[in-house]
């Protein structure tokens, strides 16, 4: 089997990667590990910076996205028993999408699925050789077969944090940052309509909460809870009444309660393996870097990255002369990781200003309520957040 471009991963940044390249024409084959159906339900981001939305209906997948999507121009910050709220659209003329990433991969799959070109479910032993050789390969097995052997130029490792294609790289290229953080974010799906037609952020002293949603009759909502804490330890009325007390404010917000249908402990990492390319293979998404969800970026990070693989190949093909046709390509690691550590210090920021830490004394506490205080009186910090929080540029 022959591509120009193999694809590892089909989650947001290897099913986009695919539609941008199918838009320049390139050829590519899409391997994914996990069944149609698995990857269509798993439930995770939600956040859509404004950049994202224009990529995605730039890409021609828009369409669903902006009929059902629900358009939000700001958030609300809570913490002391006040409510502040961040005027994204008053302060810098954007404004988000909230759309499920489920929903993002299903109308990818959709567009590659109507493409004819190939995209491979429930692959298994994949793996990747030659990648600093002029003949580069893909390796896997499907529908339990014999070894498929997948020719191709380039190597996309679109694979998350936990796929192969990072651990391919040769031992001594890679540099890798982290920070784990002591705490981690229960999430609940709830049946409910949601208590506020805009997201809260609390910081309280039990710990953070967010309410987010999925639509008007779907409610998203995270809780700040221990490091891979067991679910039995929170039945759903200690959820719920716990939710209310982070979410309370002095004016008497009551939170709506209804049947909780999904429930996952999510763990915090800031997570950087740089460089993202060596040789014929890129990595992109979460298999480069991963923020805590504090920030909503993770999905929009792995877009960001992609756009700019998509342009770089897209030059490779189309261009003239061999020095122009490599030179984005070549500057591909270095164009992501600016955005990226930008990114790394605003997921940060707002995590530390939003959580209760046991390595926290009573001068961490009061400097974080100084912050959101300063956050709620001053316009140049609130442009500050709503810069960071709509999106940056991409490239
Ligand atoms: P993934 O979505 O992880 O996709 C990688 C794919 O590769 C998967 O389908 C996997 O099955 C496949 N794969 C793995 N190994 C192999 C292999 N060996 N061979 C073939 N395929 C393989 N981000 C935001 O922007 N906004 C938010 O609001 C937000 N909230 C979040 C809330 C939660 C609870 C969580 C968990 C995450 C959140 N994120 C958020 C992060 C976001 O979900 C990720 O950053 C995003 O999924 C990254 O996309 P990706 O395509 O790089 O990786
Ligand atoms: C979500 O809706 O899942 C969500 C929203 C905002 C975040 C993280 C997750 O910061």
């Amino acid at each position: 089997m022959h591509t120009q471009v193999a694809i590892i991963g089909a989650g947001p940044a290897g099913l986009l990667l695919a539609q941008l390249l199918h838009l320049r024409r390139i050829d590519s084959v899409v391997l994914e590990a996990k069944s149609r159906h698995y990857i269509e339900h798993r439930v995770r981001a939600g956040v859509l910076e404004s950049v994202t939305v224009d990529v995605l209906n730039a890409a021609g997948v828009g369409e669903r996205l902006m009929r059902e999507g629900l358009r939000h121009e700001g958030v609300h910050l809570r913490f002391a028993g006040r409510d502040h709220r961040l005027d994204f659209h008053k302060l810098t003329g954007r404004a988000l999408r909230v759309y499920g990433q489920q929903e993002v991969v299903k109308d990818l799959v959709d567009a590659r699925l109507a493409t004819g070109r190939p995209l491979f479910f429930e692959v298994e032993d994949v793996s990747v050789h030659g990648i600093d050789s002029a003949t580069p390969e893909a390796r896997f097995r499907n529908q339990g077969g014999a070894e498929t052997v997948l020719h191709c130029d380039f190597i996309a490792g679109c694979d998350g944090f936990h796929g192969i294609c990072r651990q391919s790289f040769p031992p001594g290229v890679l540099k890798l940052f982290e920070r784990v953080y002591p705490y981690a974010w229960l999430g609940i799906l709830a049946e409910v309509p949601p208590a506020s037609e805009e997201l809260i952020y609390a910081n309280h002293e039990n710990g953070f909460a967010l309410l987010s949603m999925r639509s008007p009759s779907v409610s998203r909502l995270y809780l700040q809870c221990e490091p891979d804490e067991p679910l039995e330890n929170w039945p759903d009325d200690r959820i719920w009444s716990e939710l209310e007390t982070r979410l309370a404010t002095r004016d008497g917000f009551t939170l709506p309660t209804g049947a909780i249908v999904q429930k996952g402990v999510t763990p915090m990492r800031s997570f950087v393996a740089e460089p993202m390319q060596y040789g014929k293979l890129f990595l992109a998404g979460d298999a480069a870097h991963i923020v805590p969800p504090t920030g909503a970026k993770g999905m929009n990070s792995a877009v960001a990255d992609v756009c700019v693989l998509a342009d770089a190949l897209g030059d490779f093909y189309a261009g003239a002369g061999a020095a122009a046709r490599l030179e984005k390509l070549n500057a591909y690691s270095e164009k992501c990781l600016r955005r990226i550590w930008k990114v790394q210090r605003f997921s940060w920021w707002v995590t530390q200003m939003l959580h209760r830490s046991d390595a926290d004394n009573d001068f961490d506490r009061r400097r974080q309520l100084a912050e959101l205080d300063y956050l709620s009186t001053s316009e140049a910090a609130e442009l500050t957040f709503a810069e960071n929080y709509v999106g940056l540029p991409i490239g």
